[in-house]
């Protein structure tokens, strides 16, 4: 199973991917995880683009298309893939479609969760997330059972350098200037499936996975 999860910052991909990639036993593979760890690990690839991440930009084309193809070469993908947070322009989704044509492979949908500014907002200004095992946490709707620590592992939670309230609308903004094309992009293609994200986590889930069987037999059918 090859998935891409399109939508705003914090309408819910990274919490989805996790539970999607745990059903399917497939890699959850998020390029602002990857971009992250390089800053935090100090690597060439991190100071080239921690002012990006730390304004809210996007990384250019050719940096996110490296991380992206060095990645789906590995053994760990061979069976399936969930891209979280890419494509996000033309070109990332155009270099991706190169990649499976190479490879024989298809992608299965393109989910694109949907979610109003103002709910975004919140969420993101209240997210905390564990530094060792990524879990992701909402002060108010998904708090860790004991204050300011994780569940899985007792680590520190922290909150992102761009979760700050400039920077979410930085994003915000970006993400309304690009997202277009990439939807046209889907959607032309068939494999856009679009989820309404305001509903309890729970319900978003069997949305998707709804979404995602009805995608399977309609790629059985035209096989
Ligand atoms: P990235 O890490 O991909 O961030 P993002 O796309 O902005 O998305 P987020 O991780 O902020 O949100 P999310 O949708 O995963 O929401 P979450 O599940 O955490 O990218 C960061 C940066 O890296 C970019 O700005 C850019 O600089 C760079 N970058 C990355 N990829 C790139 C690319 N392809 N090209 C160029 N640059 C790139 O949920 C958010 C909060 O809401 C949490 O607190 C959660 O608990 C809560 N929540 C989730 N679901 C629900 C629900 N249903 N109800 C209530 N609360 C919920």
């Amino acid at each position: 199973m090859r998935l891409v999860f399109l939508g705003p910052p914090g309408a819910g991909k990274g919490t989805q991917a996790r539970l999607i990639t745990d059903e399917y036993g497939i890699p959850k593979i998020s390029t602002g995880d990857m971009l992250r760890a390089a800053v935090e690990e100090g690597t060439p690839l991190g100071r080239q683009v921690k002012d990006f991440l730390d304004r809210g930009m996007l990384v250019a084309d050719d940096i996110t298309n490296r991380l992206v193809q060095d990645r789906l070469v590995q053994a760990e993908c061979a069976r399936g893939w969930l891209l979280d947070g890419f494509p996000r322009t033309v070109g990332q989704a155009e270099a991706l479609d190169g990649l499976l044509r190479e490879r024989g492979e298809r992608l299965l949908a393109a989910v694109e969760l949907r979610l109003d500014d103002e709910i975004i907002v919140r969420r993101l200004t209240e997210r905390r997330v564990c530094p060792q095992c990524g879990e992701i946490y909402h002060l108010t709707s998904r708090p860790p059972r004991r204050d300011g620590v994780c569940n899985q592992d007792g680590a520190a939670l922290v909150q992102r350098e761009d979760d700050r309230d400039d920077v979410v609308r930085a994003r915000l903004r970006i993400y309304h200037e690009r997202h277009g094309p990439v939807e046209g992009y889907y959607n032309r293609s068939g494999a856009l499936v679009g989820i309404d994200a305001n509903q309890p986590p729970e319900q978003v889930h069997r949305a998707i996975i709804d979404a995602l069987e009805a995608a399977r037999q309609q790629q059985a059918y035209a096989i």
